[in-house]
Protein backbone atom coordinates (compact mmCIF):
# COMPACT_ATOMS: atom_id res chain seq x y z
CA UNK A 1 0.00 0.00 0.00
CA UNK A 2 1.31 3.45 -0.92
CA UNK A 3 2.44 5.43 2.06
CA UNK A 4 0.32 8.50 2.65
CA UNK A 5 2.24 11.73 2.27
CA UNK A 6 1.48 14.14 5.10
CA UNK A 7 1.50 17.63 3.64
CA UNK A 8 2.00 20.57 5.94
CA UNK A 9 -1.51 21.86 5.28
CA UNK A 10 -3.10 18.44 5.53
CA UNK A 11 -5.71 19.32 8.15
CA UNK A 12 -8.19 16.63 9.12
CA UNK A 13 -9.90 19.00 11.53
CA UNK A 14 -9.96 22.75 11.43
CA UNK A 15 -11.76 24.68 14.15
CA UNK A 16 -12.18 28.42 13.67
CA UNK A 17 -13.34 30.94 16.25
CA UNK A 18 -15.47 28.43 18.18
CA UNK A 19 -17.69 29.87 20.91
CA UNK A 20 -19.90 27.86 23.25
CA UNK A 21 -22.36 29.31 25.75
CA UNK A 22 -24.34 27.51 28.47
CA UNK A 23 -27.60 28.92 29.79
CA UNK A 24 -28.79 28.02 33.26
CA UNK A 25 -30.62 29.85 36.06
CA UNK A 26 -30.96 32.88 33.80
CA UNK A 27 -27.19 33.18 33.46
CA UNK A 28 -25.00 32.92 30.40
CA UNK A 29 -21.73 31.02 30.88
CA UNK A 30 -19.00 31.71 28.34
CA UNK A 31 -17.50 28.22 28.36
CA UNK A 32 -15.51 28.38 25.09
CA UNK A 33 -14.24 31.68 23.71
CA UNK A 34 -12.86 32.13 20.21
CA UNK A 35 -11.02 28.82 20.07
CA UNK A 36 -9.07 28.18 16.86
CA UNK A 37 -6.89 25.15 16.10
CA UNK A 38 -6.27 22.42 13.55
CA UNK A 39 -5.29 18.77 13.70
CA UNK A 40 -3.29 17.25 10.90
CA UNK A 41 -3.59 13.68 9.69
CA UNK A 42 -1.65 11.37 12.01
CA UNK A 43 -1.10 14.07 14.62
CA UNK A 44 -1.89 14.07 18.35
CA UNK A 45 -3.10 17.44 19.60
CA UNK A 46 -3.61 18.00 23.33
CA UNK A 47 -5.77 20.30 25.47
CA UNK A 48 -4.48 20.93 28.96
CA UNK A 49 -5.81 23.16 31.73
CA UNK A 50 -7.44 23.18 35.14
CA UNK A 51 -10.85 21.72 35.85
CA UNK A 52 -13.69 23.73 34.31
CA UNK A 53 -11.58 25.55 31.70
CA UNK A 54 -13.64 24.15 28.81
CA UNK A 55 -11.62 21.18 27.54
CA UNK A 56 -14.51 18.70 27.39
CA UNK A 57 -16.95 21.30 26.10
CA UNK A 58 -14.64 22.18 23.20
CA UNK A 59 -14.10 18.54 22.29
CA UNK A 60 -17.81 17.67 22.59
CA UNK A 61 -18.67 20.61 20.35
CA UNK A 62 -16.52 19.00 17.66
CA UNK A 63 -19.00 16.14 17.37
CA UNK A 64 -22.02 18.18 18.48
CA UNK A 65 -22.48 16.25 21.69
CA UNK A 66 -23.23 19.27 23.83
CA UNK A 67 -25.86 19.48 26.57
CA UNK A 68 -29.29 20.85 25.64
CA UNK A 69 -28.66 24.17 27.38
CA UNK A 70 -25.61 24.83 25.17
CA UNK A 71 -25.46 27.11 22.14
CA UNK A 72 -22.74 27.67 19.57
CA UNK A 73 -23.29 31.31 18.55
CA UNK A 74 -20.20 31.49 16.40
CA UNK A 75 -17.62 29.21 14.89
CA UNK A 76 -16.72 26.73 12.21
CA UNK A 77 -15.73 23.09 12.67
CA UNK A 78 -14.35 21.75 9.41
CA UNK A 79 -13.86 18.00 9.26
CA UNK A 80 -12.18 17.14 5.97
CA UNK A 81 -13.47 20.50 4.75
CA UNK A 82 -17.14 19.93 5.77
CA UNK A 83 -18.62 22.15 8.48
CA UNK A 84 -19.94 19.81 11.18
CA UNK A 85 -22.08 22.60 12.63
CA UNK A 86 -24.07 22.74 9.39
CA UNK A 87 -24.63 18.99 8.91
CA UNK A 88 -28.08 17.41 9.08
CA UNK A 89 -28.60 14.88 11.92
CA UNK A 90 -28.45 12.12 9.34
CA UNK A 91 -25.08 13.16 7.96
CA UNK A 92 -23.80 13.85 11.46
CA UNK A 93 -24.62 10.26 12.49
CA UNK A 94 -22.47 9.01 9.63
CA UNK A 95 -19.48 10.96 10.91
CA UNK A 96 -19.98 10.29 14.63
CA UNK A 97 -18.39 7.01 15.62
CA UNK A 98 -17.41 6.04 12.09
CA UNK A 99 -15.15 8.99 11.24
CA UNK A 100 -14.72 10.56 14.67
CA UNK A 101 -14.64 8.22 17.67
CA UNK A 102 -14.69 9.31 21.28
CA UNK A 103 -13.38 7.65 24.42
CA UNK A 104 -14.18 8.92 27.88
CA UNK A 105 -12.70 8.90 31.35
CA UNK A 106 -15.28 6.51 32.72
CA UNK A 107 -15.92 3.39 30.60
CA UNK A 108 -18.89 2.30 32.73
CA UNK A 109 -20.89 5.30 31.47
CA UNK A 110 -19.80 4.86 27.86
CA UNK A 111 -20.44 1.11 27.56
CA UNK A 112 -23.82 -0.53 27.96
CA UNK A 113 -23.89 -2.85 31.03
CA UNK A 114 -26.63 -5.10 29.63
CA UNK A 115 -24.96 -5.86 26.31
CA UNK A 116 -21.97 -8.15 25.79
CA UNK A 117 -18.78 -6.53 24.52
CA UNK A 118 -19.33 -8.42 21.28
CA UNK A 119 -22.73 -6.79 20.69
CA UNK A 120 -21.24 -3.36 21.37
CA UNK A 121 -18.35 -3.90 18.98
CA UNK A 122 -20.81 -5.21 16.37
CA UNK A 123 -22.84 -2.00 16.68
CA UNK A 124 -19.88 -0.24 15.10
CA UNK A 125 -20.37 -2.34 11.96
CA UNK A 126 -23.98 -1.32 11.35
CA UNK A 127 -24.31 -0.03 7.81
CA UNK A 128 -21.31 -2.00 6.52
CA UNK A 129 -21.56 -5.05 4.27
CA UNK A 130 -19.49 -7.21 6.62
CA UNK A 131 -20.48 -10.85 7.06
CA UNK A 132 -20.87 -12.28 10.58
CA UNK A 133 -17.56 -14.10 10.17
CA UNK A 134 -15.80 -10.88 9.22
CA UNK A 135 -17.41 -9.06 12.14
CA UNK A 136 -16.22 -11.70 14.57
CA UNK A 137 -12.71 -11.68 13.16
CA UNK A 138 -12.52 -7.90 13.36
CA UNK A 139 -13.90 -7.86 16.93
CA UNK A 140 -11.31 -10.41 18.03
CA UNK A 141 -8.60 -8.46 16.24
CA UNK A 142 -9.59 -5.24 18.06
CA UNK A 143 -9.58 -6.88 21.49
CA UNK A 144 -6.22 -8.42 20.74
CA UNK A 145 -4.90 -5.07 19.52
CA UNK A 146 -5.74 -3.41 22.84
CA UNK A 147 -4.12 -6.25 24.77
CA UNK A 148 -7.16 -8.08 26.14
CA UNK A 149 -6.13 -11.73 26.70
CA UNK A 150 -8.37 -14.58 25.40
CA UNK A 151 -10.40 -12.22 23.18
CA UNK A 152 -12.69 -15.00 21.86
CA UNK A 153 -13.89 -15.69 25.42
CA UNK A 154 -13.96 -12.09 26.63
CA UNK A 155 -16.13 -10.94 23.72
CA UNK A 156 -19.00 -12.89 25.24
CA UNK A 157 -18.66 -11.14 28.61
CA UNK A 158 -20.22 -8.01 30.07
CA UNK A 159 -18.35 -4.88 31.14
CA UNK A 160 -18.82 -5.58 34.87
CA UNK A 161 -16.77 -8.73 34.42
CA UNK A 162 -13.73 -6.63 33.44
CA UNK A 163 -11.20 -4.94 35.77
CA UNK A 164 -10.68 -1.14 35.57
CA UNK A 165 -7.80 -1.24 33.10
CA UNK A 166 -9.51 -3.92 30.99
CA UNK A 167 -12.72 -1.86 30.90
CA UNK A 168 -10.78 1.07 29.50
CA UNK A 169 -9.23 -1.26 26.92
CA UNK A 170 -12.65 -2.67 26.00
CA UNK A 171 -14.02 0.84 25.46
CA UNK A 172 -11.03 1.76 23.30
CA UNK A 173 -11.49 -1.47 21.28
CA UNK A 174 -15.20 -0.72 20.78
CA UNK A 175 -14.47 2.81 19.60
CA UNK A 176 -11.60 1.76 17.34
CA UNK A 177 -13.56 -1.07 15.72
CA UNK A 178 -15.26 1.56 13.55
CA UNK A 179 -11.79 2.58 12.31
CA UNK A 180 -12.22 6.30 13.05
CA UNK A 181 -9.85 8.77 11.45
CA UNK A 182 -10.00 11.06 14.45
CA UNK A 183 -10.04 9.79 18.02
CA UNK A 184 -11.14 12.19 20.75
CA UNK A 185 -9.84 10.92 24.07
CA UNK A 186 -11.23 12.87 27.05
CA UNK A 187 -9.10 12.11 30.12
CA UNK A 188 -8.69 8.48 29.03
CA UNK A 189 -6.31 7.62 31.86
CA UNK A 190 -7.39 9.81 34.79
CA UNK A 191 -9.40 7.13 36.58
CA UNK A 192 -6.61 4.55 36.34
CA UNK A 193 -3.65 3.79 38.57
CA UNK A 194 -0.22 4.89 37.35
CA UNK A 195 0.93 1.54 35.91
CA UNK A 196 -2.25 1.00 33.93
CA UNK A 197 -2.24 4.66 32.93
CA UNK A 198 1.18 4.12 31.39
CA UNK A 199 -0.01 1.01 29.54
CA UNK A 200 -3.03 2.82 28.09
CA UNK A 201 -0.88 5.76 26.95
CA UNK A 202 1.53 3.38 25.18
CA UNK A 203 -1.44 1.52 23.72
CA UNK A 204 -3.07 4.64 22.23
CA UNK A 205 0.31 5.76 20.84
CA UNK A 206 0.85 2.34 19.25
CA UNK A 207 -2.63 2.05 17.75
CA UNK A 208 -2.49 5.61 16.48
CA UNK A 209 0.63 4.73 14.48
CA UNK A 210 -0.80 1.42 13.24
CA UNK A 211 -4.10 2.91 12.13
CA UNK A 212 -2.72 6.30 11.02
CA UNK A 213 -5.28 8.07 13.20
CA UNK A 214 -5.27 11.63 14.46
CA UNK A 215 -5.94 12.11 18.16
CA UNK A 216 -7.40 14.97 20.18
CA UNK A 217 -6.29 14.28 23.73
CA UNK A 218 -7.77 16.02 26.74
CA UNK A 219 -5.98 15.94 30.05
CA UNK A 220 -5.11 18.00 33.11
CA UNK A 221 -1.81 16.12 33.32
CA UNK A 222 1.24 17.72 31.72
CA UNK A 223 3.06 14.37 32.01
CA UNK A 224 0.49 12.75 29.72
CA UNK A 225 0.85 15.66 27.29
CA UNK A 226 4.62 15.16 27.14
CA UNK A 227 4.22 11.45 26.45
CA UNK A 228 1.54 11.69 23.78
CA UNK A 229 1.18 15.01 22.02
CA UNK A 230 2.84 16.58 19.02
CA UNK A 231 1.23 19.94 19.71
CA UNK A 232 -0.67 21.32 22.65
CA UNK A 233 -3.10 24.09 23.58
CA UNK A 234 -3.22 25.43 27.13
CA UNK A 235 -6.75 26.50 28.10
CA UNK A 236 -7.78 28.99 30.73
CA UNK A 237 -11.35 30.15 31.45
CA UNK A 238 -12.59 28.99 28.05
CA UNK A 239 -9.75 30.64 26.15
CA UNK A 240 -6.70 29.20 24.47
CA UNK A 241 -3.84 31.09 26.10
CA UNK A 242 -0.90 29.33 24.44
CA UNK A 243 -0.40 26.82 21.64
CA UNK A 244 2.89 25.35 20.50
CA UNK A 245 4.56 22.08 19.65
CA UNK A 246 5.03 20.13 22.85
CA UNK A 247 8.81 20.49 23.08
CA UNK A 248 8.62 24.26 22.64
CA UNK A 249 5.83 24.58 25.19
CA UNK A 250 7.86 22.81 27.87
CA UNK A 251 11.19 24.43 26.95
CA UNK A 252 10.01 27.97 26.23
CA UNK A 253 6.57 28.67 27.72
CA UNK A 254 5.63 32.29 27.02
CA UNK A 255 2.33 32.67 28.85
CA UNK A 256 2.63 33.24 32.61
CA UNK A 257 -0.10 30.64 33.23
CA UNK A 258 1.73 27.94 31.25
CA UNK A 259 4.97 28.89 32.94
CA UNK A 260 3.28 28.67 36.32
CA UNK A 261 1.89 25.22 35.55
CA UNK A 262 5.27 23.91 34.44
CA UNK A 263 7.12 25.46 37.37
CA UNK A 264 4.57 24.00 39.76
CA UNK A 265 5.27 20.43 38.62
CA UNK A 266 6.65 18.64 41.66
CA UNK A 267 9.46 16.67 40.04
CA UNK A 268 12.37 18.01 38.01
CA UNK A 269 11.69 15.26 35.53
CA UNK A 270 8.20 16.74 34.90
CA UNK A 271 6.73 13.33 34.27
CA UNK A 272 3.48 11.78 35.48
CA UNK A 273 2.61 14.96 37.26
CA UNK A 274 -0.80 16.51 37.63
CA UNK A 275 -1.35 20.25 37.57
CA UNK A 276 -0.67 21.92 40.88
CA UNK A 277 -2.92 24.84 41.65
CA UNK A 278 -1.50 28.30 41.01
CA UNK A 279 -2.40 30.85 43.71
CA UNK A 280 -5.91 32.25 43.23
CA UNK A 281 -8.96 30.91 41.45
CA UNK A 282 -10.28 30.94 37.89
CA UNK A 283 -12.87 33.62 37.12
CA UNK A 284 -16.57 32.77 36.87
CA UNK A 285 -17.52 32.01 33.27
CA UNK A 286 -20.66 34.07 33.84
CA UNK A 287 -18.61 37.15 34.75
CA UNK A 288 -15.37 37.03 32.81
CA UNK A 289 -13.19 40.10 33.24
CA UNK A 290 -13.13 42.46 30.26
CA UNK A 291 -9.34 42.23 30.08
CA UNK A 292 -7.08 39.19 30.34
CA UNK A 293 -8.88 36.32 32.09
CA UNK A 294 -5.64 35.36 33.87
CA UNK A 295 -4.95 38.96 34.96
CA UNK A 296 -6.21 38.60 38.55
CA UNK A 297 -3.71 35.75 39.16
CA UNK A 298 -0.86 37.01 37.03
CA UNK A 299 2.40 38.30 38.54
CA UNK A 300 2.87 40.57 35.51
CA UNK A 301 -0.62 42.11 35.45
CA UNK A 302 -0.68 45.80 34.45
CA UNK A 303 -3.47 48.30 33.63
CA UNK A 304 -3.49 47.22 30.00
CA UNK A 305 -4.22 43.62 31.07
CA UNK A 306 -7.13 44.72 33.24
CA UNK A 307 -8.69 46.77 30.43
CA UNK A 308 -7.89 44.93 27.22
CA UNK A 309 -8.27 41.27 26.29
CA UNK A 310 -5.04 40.18 24.59
CA UNK A 311 -5.38 38.54 21.16
CA UNK A 312 -3.75 35.20 20.33
CA UNK A 313 -0.50 36.35 18.70
CA UNK A 314 2.07 34.28 16.82
CA UNK A 315 5.40 35.02 18.51
CA UNK A 316 7.34 32.52 16.41
CA UNK A 317 6.30 30.03 13.77
CA UNK A 318 3.57 27.78 15.21
CA UNK A 319 3.79 29.33 18.70
CA UNK A 320 0.79 31.47 19.70
CA UNK A 321 0.34 33.33 22.97
CA UNK A 322 -2.51 35.40 24.41
CA UNK A 323 -0.55 37.85 26.58
CA UNK A 324 0.28 41.56 26.30
CA UNK A 325 3.62 41.02 27.98
CA UNK A 326 4.77 37.61 26.74
CA UNK A 327 8.17 39.09 25.88
CA UNK A 328 8.82 39.24 29.62
CA UNK A 329 9.07 35.47 29.66
CA UNK A 330 11.53 35.33 26.80
CA UNK A 331 14.64 33.50 28.01
CA UNK A 332 13.08 32.97 31.42
CA UNK A 333 14.22 29.82 33.12
CA UNK A 334 13.38 28.17 36.41
CA UNK A 335 10.79 30.04 38.42
CA UNK A 336 9.04 33.03 36.86
CA UNK A 337 11.48 35.91 36.54
CA UNK A 338 10.74 39.22 34.90
CA UNK A 339 12.94 40.31 32.04
CA UNK A 340 12.43 44.04 31.63
CA UNK A 341 13.05 46.34 28.73
CA UNK A 342 12.57 44.06 25.75
CA UNK A 343 9.62 44.21 23.37
N1 LIG B 1 -24.56 21.65 30.79
C1 LIG B 1 -23.91 22.64 31.39
N2 LIG B 1 -24.59 23.71 31.92
C2 LIG B 1 -23.95 24.73 32.49
N3 LIG B 1 -22.62 24.79 32.62
C3 LIG B 1 -21.90 23.78 32.14
C4 LIG B 1 -22.49 22.64 31.51
N4 LIG B 1 -21.51 21.78 31.14
C5 LIG B 1 -20.35 22.35 31.51
N5 LIG B 1 -20.58 23.54 32.11
C6 LIG B 1 -19.56 24.47 32.63
O1 LIG B 1 -18.72 24.83 31.56
C7 LIG B 1 -17.38 24.95 32.03
C8 LIG B 1 -16.46 24.07 31.19
O2 LIG B 1 -16.74 22.73 31.51
P1 LIG B 1 -15.91 21.52 30.92
O3 LIG B 1 -16.58 20.27 31.35
O4 LIG B 1 -15.73 21.74 29.46
O5 LIG B 1 -14.50 21.70 31.66
P2 LIG B 1 -13.22 20.75 31.63
O6 LIG B 1 -12.06 21.63 31.28
O7 LIG B 1 -13.48 19.57 30.78
O8 LIG B 1 -13.10 20.35 33.16
P3 LIG B 1 -12.65 18.94 33.86
O9 LIG B 1 -11.13 18.95 33.85
O10 LIG B 1 -13.19 19.07 35.25
O11 LIG B 1 -13.25 17.82 33.09
C9 LIG B 1 -17.40 24.60 33.50
O12 LIG B 1 -17.45 25.79 34.25
C10 LIG B 1 -18.67 23.82 33.67
O13 LIG B 1 -19.21 23.97 34.96
MG1 LIG C 1 -13.64 17.52 31.20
Amino acid sequence: MAKEIIKDNDNLLEVNNLNVRFYSNGREMKAVNGVTFNIKKGETFGFVGESGCGKSTTSRAVIRLLAENAKVPEGEILYNGTDILKLSQDKLRKIRGKEIGMIFQEPMTALNPVLTIKKQVYEQFIGTSMTNKEKEERAIEMLRLVGIPSPEKRLKEYIHQFSGGMRQRAMIATTLAANPKLLIADEPTTALDVTIQDQIIKLINKIKKQMGMSVLLITHDLGVISQMCDRVAVMYAGYFVETADTLTLFAKPRHPYTKGLIDALPSTEKKNSSLMPIKGTTPSLAELPKGCPFGPRCPYCEDKCVNELPEMTEIESGHMVRCHFSYKLKNASGLISIEEGEQ
